[in-house]
């Protein structure tokens, strides 16, 4: 076996060894394993029948630039030119749930199906410590989008990627639940202007505090991030945003304060936005799954902040709520 097999159902095995999982790797198999942001859905980035074989799992209408995953600095920036302001990010925030958008390097070998055909490639060093020893052991950078199907809500554990994507992947790597649980942030650092892509795990607030101010282009304009579909991490429920008490027929994403007699999840009792964020792809995997289990007709999601991790966190609810394509 060279080349993952997608178009024919294989059985996925959840596996424990980040050996295994580098095997599997090189041989051209698809293995999904767990960063601290969300679930990944790997392939060896240098082999383009690897690569089409992750967008052939996931159902992805067009061909999007994928993130590049290395487990150390060095070994990224031997892919793509850093910047000052790109060593100055990598050093504070990576290991973690940061993608730098940089010049390619001519010699880097990543497959131009993984960058899209762009002179830019997406960098990242995850923090997950089984993540960083399967990378290690890979050698190769891993091409990564979040191991669900397209427009599915993003695995936080192994089990959402089992019952997402079983019998679409080779293998799935236990890593244990994701600690952020929500997506890298990414910033664009190939222009003249440092741009915010896409909000996440690191907040604006400290990237600021780090670089100075930020463009940030806003989900829903021109999508300058190829691949930011307004719908996105959809629940099969529909998604009622910013209410303060869940409707009849509704299932509530709690902020706080949980209403009595309704199926709710809590996201954090201390309105504590970190832990709201590592809760919230669980929380919607769960409440669609009790919800549409109770016939109840949808989800109703309480006000969050817009502070901190509160951006990414509105960003993700509004991308569920938006009108299916
Ligand atoms: O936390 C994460 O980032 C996870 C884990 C697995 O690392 N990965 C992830 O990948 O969320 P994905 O494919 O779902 O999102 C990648 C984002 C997309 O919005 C894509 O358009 C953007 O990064 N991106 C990738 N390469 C780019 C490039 N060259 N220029 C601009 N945006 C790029
Ligand atoms: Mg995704």
């Amino acid at each position: 076996m060279t080349a993952s097999r997608t178009d024919t159902p294989e059985p996925t095995r959840l596996i424990t060894s980040p050996q295994h999982a580098a095997d599997l790797l090189h041989a051209g198999r698809l293995v999904a394993f767990g960063t601290e942001t969300v679930y990944g859905l790997g392939a060896d980035a240098t082999n383009a029948q690897a690569v089409a074989g992750i967008y052939a799992a996931k159902g992805r209408p067009s061909f999007n630039p994928l993130i590049c995953h290395f487990w150390s600095a060095e070994t990224a920036f031997q892919h793509v030119q850093p910047n000052a302001v790109a060593e100055k990010l990598a050093a504070k925030f990576w290991p973690g749930p940061l993608t730098l958008v940089l010049p390619r390097r001519a010699s880097s070998p990543v497959s131009q199906l993984a960058g899209a055909g762009l002179p830019t490639l997406a960098v990242r060093v995850p923090a997950h410590p089984v993540a960083q020893e399967m990378l290690r052991l890979a050698g190769v950078p891993i091409a990564a989008p979040s191991a669900n199907r397209s427009g599915r809500i993003s695995p936080t554990a192994a089990a959402h990627v089992l019952a997402d994507l079983g019998g679409r992947v080779a293998a799935v790597l236990e890593s244990g639940p994701c600690a952020v649980g929500l997506e890298s942030t990414v910033v664009d650092l190939s222009g003249s202007t440092s741009m915010l892509l896409r909000p996440g795990g690191i907040t604006r607030e400290a990237l600021e505090d780090a670089i100075g101010p930020l463009a940030f282009a806003a989900a829903g304009a021109t999508p300058i991030a190829p691949g930011m579909l307004a719908s996105h991490y959809a629940p099969s429920l529909p998604v009622r945003l910013n209410a303060a008490a869940p409707g009849p027929g509704e299932a509530y994403l709690a902020f706080g304060i949980v209403p009595p007699g309704v199926l709710s999840f809590q996201l954090s009792a201390t309105q504590n936005l970190t832990e709201a964020a590592a809760n919230l792809f669980g929380a919607l995997h769960w409440l669609d799954a009790q919800g549409a289990a109770r016939g109840l007709a949808a989800i109703a999601a309480a006000p969050i902040p817009l502070t901190g991790l509160g951006l990414a966190i509105n960003d993700r609810l509004a991308r569920a709520a938006a009108p299916r394509g």
